[in-house]
């Protein structure tokens, strides 16, 4: 008799799907493709914007500056590796950290519409204006957008700051916390991680 596929065997098939990628030119100039960290299936997915140099090199997303700020506000609201799945817009690296074009963000959408069905989220963290525009398609400021929830398809969507952006102008860093802390509540009421132990 057959064994049945395993979701790992299907995640697998999917990331080599990804890596042998060339739907834009950006396949070109890539050293890895970047697909995601985390959970693979996970409750809450982060969506950033494409990879940068240290992405690149290491074919994982925000592991550079930006990842490290990310990181320490994760531990900070008290998630875990396996509650969420961080991934980005592009799964290549625009050259010279440009922003993704509105083309080469339409064909890596197939590969993230895939993703999405592996990760099953409940709630999205979109970080940035490019993940938010390309993301929902809303031409809104996400200076405007952010902090703000929205409901689609069921899902639960947390406009914010990118981390880049907030380590260009520290000010910013309590408004991406406290869209991150809304984002743990948010999860903790729908009951998909554990509460946190709060001082009373
Ligand atoms: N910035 C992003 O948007 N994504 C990464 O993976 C790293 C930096």
């Amino acid at each position: 008799m057959e064994q049945p596929v395993t979701l790992s065997e299907n995640w697998q098939a999917f990331v080599e799907k990804c890596k042998n990628c060339h739907a834009c030119a950006l396949a070109d100039s890539r050293q890895h493709v970047v697909i995601w960290r985390g959970g693979v299936r996970a409750p809450l997915i982060i969506l950033g914007e494409g990879p940068g140099a240290d992405e690149d090199r290491q074919g994982i997303p925000f592991v550079g500056r930006s990842g490290r700020l990310l990181d320490l506000l994760l531990t900070s609201c008290g998630f875990k590796p396996e509650d969420y799945h961080i991934c980005n817009i592009v799964k290549c690296r625009p050259p010279g950290n440009r922003v993704p074009t509105r083309e080469e963000a339409a064909a890596c959408r197939p590969l993230l519409k895939e993703q999405l069905l592996f990760v099953r989220p409940a709630v999205y963290l979109l970080m940035g204006a490019t993940a938010f525009r390309y993301f929902t398609g809303s031409e809104e400021g996400i200076s405007r957008a952010r902090g703000i929830w929205t409901v689609s398809n069921k899902c639960h969507i947390m406009p914010t700051f990118h981390p880049a952006y907030v380590l260009r102008d520290p000010s910013k860093k309590i408004y991406l916390w406290k869209d991150m802390a809304s984002v743990r509540q948010k999860l903790e009421e729908l009951d998909l991680v554990q509460p946190l132990q709060r001082p009373s």
